[in-house]
C-alpha cells in the first residue's frame, strides 16, 4: 500500500485519517483549514495524482474530475448524500463510488427533533433575547410558540414525514414520547410505511394539509428538486412548521422566504440551503426561521465514524475489493471497471 495515494480533499476527523495511515497509504490532504474549501485547480491536480479520491459533499465531482485520471480506482465520499457526484458518469468510466450510510441516522434524527422543538418554542430567539440583555420582566405573552406534544389543547399533533428511509423512520420513533400521529410519504419506500405501525401513508397534498410539522428526509434527485415550492407551502396550515435536514434544493427557498414573511406557515427550521452556504435573500432576517450550518450529523462520535467508514471504503477501492457502501454496484460488472483495475 505504500505506493498508494488517497487524496482527501479537506481535513476529515482523525479516526478516518488514522485508518488510512495505519494501512500505509500515502495521504494527500488538500485543505487542513476547517473553513476553506478546495479550488477547482487543487481538486483536479489532486485527482490526477491519486489512486482513490476521498471527497466531501462540498466538492462537485463531475465528469471532468472523474475523467482527469484513468487510474482512479474509486471515490469514497464522507457523507450519506452524494448528489455532488455524477454517479452515472462514474459508472460509465468504471469508477466505484461509495458513501457513509446508516451511521448518521440517529444523530440526524436527534438534530431534526432539536430543530423542530427549537422552531416551535422559539428557543434561539429566546436565547438571543437573554444574551442581549433584553429580559426585564416576565410576561404572559413572552415568546409564545406552538405545542409539539398534546399541550393544553388536548389535541394530538400530526408529524408529516416526507422520505421514509432510515432517517425518516428514526424521526418517527422519537415522536412516541410526544403522543403524535405520524403521516408519511415516500413513493420509493411505501412498503416501509405500510409495515410500520407508527406511521400511516398519505399522499403529499394530504400530508401537507394535515400536518402540524412537516419534516423532510429525501435524497436530492431530479424528482425531489423543489418538492416543496409555493403550491405546497400554501397547502400547509398557517400554524404549521417545516423542518429540512435533507438537502437544500428539496425546498424552493425563495418561496419559503415569502411563505414565512407573509405567514402562510408559522415557521421553518433549516439545516441545509439551496445554494449552500449562501441563503436566499431575506431568510436570515426572518424572526420565524431557525437556521443551522448543515450540522445534523455533527456529533463527535458520528463524524468520527463517518470518516472511518469513508476510509474503509477507500481502502477497499484501493485493494480493488467490493466496497461495502458502494452506491453503483453495477460498476463491478463493466468492462470499463475491469480495464481500469487491470492497470
Ligand atoms: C450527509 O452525510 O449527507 C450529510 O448531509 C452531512 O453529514
Amino acid at each position: 500500500m505504500s505506493e498508494s495515494r488517497v487524496f482527501v480533499t479537506r481535513r476529515i476527523p482523525e479516526p478516518g485519517l488514522a485508518l488510512l495511515r495505519e494501512a500505509g497509504v500515502r495521504l494527500e490532504i488538500c485543505q487542513m483549514i476547517e473553513e476553506e474549501g478546495v479550488t477547482r485547480e487543487q481538486l483536479l491536480a489532486g485527482v490526477r495524482g491519486c489512486d482513490v479520491l476521498l471527497p466531501l459533499l462540498t466538492e462537485p465531482i463531475d465528469p471532468e474530475v472523474l475523467g482527469a485520471n484513468d487510474r482512479l480506482l474509486g471515490v469514497a465520499q464522507m457523507a450519506v448524500g452524494y448528489n455532488n457526484i455524477d454517479v452515472a458518469a462514474a459508472t460509465e468510466l468504471g469508477i466505484p463510488v461509495s458513501n457513509t450510510p446508516g451511521v448518521l441516522t440517529e444523530t440526524t434524527a436527534d438534530c431534526t427533533w432539536a430543530m423542530l422543538l427549537a422552531v416551535a418554542r422559539r428557543v434561539p430567539q429566546a436565547h438571543n433575547y437573554m444574551v442581549e440583555g433584553r429580559y426585564k420582566l416576565w410576561g404572559p405573552n413572552l415568546f409564545l410558540g406552538g405545542d409539539v406534544g398534546i399541550g393544553a389543547s388536548g389535541r394530538r399533533k400530526v408529524l408529516g414525514i416526507v422520505g421514509y428511509g432510515r432517517i425518516g423512520q428514526a424521526v418517527a420513533k422519537r415522536s412516541i414520547g410526544f403522543d403524535m400521529d405520524v403521516l408519511a410519504f415516500d413513493p420509493f419506500n411505501r412498503q416501509a410505511i405500510d409495515a410500520d405501525p407508527l406511521a400511516r401513508w398519505a399522499e403529499l397534498p394530504e400530508l401537507l394539509a394535515k400536518s402540524d410539522f412537516v419534516t423532510l428526509h429525501t435524497p436530492l434527485t431530479p424528482d425531489t428538486h423543489h418538492l416543496i415550492g409555493e403550491a405546497e407551502l400554501r397547502q400547509m396550515p398557517k400554524t404549521a412548521y417545516l423542518v429540512n435536514a435533507a438537502r437544500g434544493p428539496v425546498v424552493d427557498e425563495k418561496a419559503l422566504v415569502v411563505a414565512l414573511r407573509e405567514g402562510w406557515i408559522a415557521g421553518a427550521a433549516l439545516d441545509v440551503y439551496e445554494d449552500e452556504p449562501a441563503m436566499a435573500p431575506g431568510l436570515a432576517e426572518l424572526p420565524n426561521a431557525v437556521l443551522l450550518p448543515h450540522i445534523a450529523s455533527a456529533s463527535y462520535d458520528t463524524r468520527g465514524k463517518m470518516a472511518e467508514i469513508a476510509a474503509h471504503n477507500a481502502l477497499c477501492h484501493l485493494r480493488r475489493e467490493r466496497a461495502p457502501n458502494v452506491v453503483n454496484p453495477e460498476v463491478y460488472d463493466t468492462d470499463a471497471y475491469r480495464r481500469r483495475t487491470a492497470r
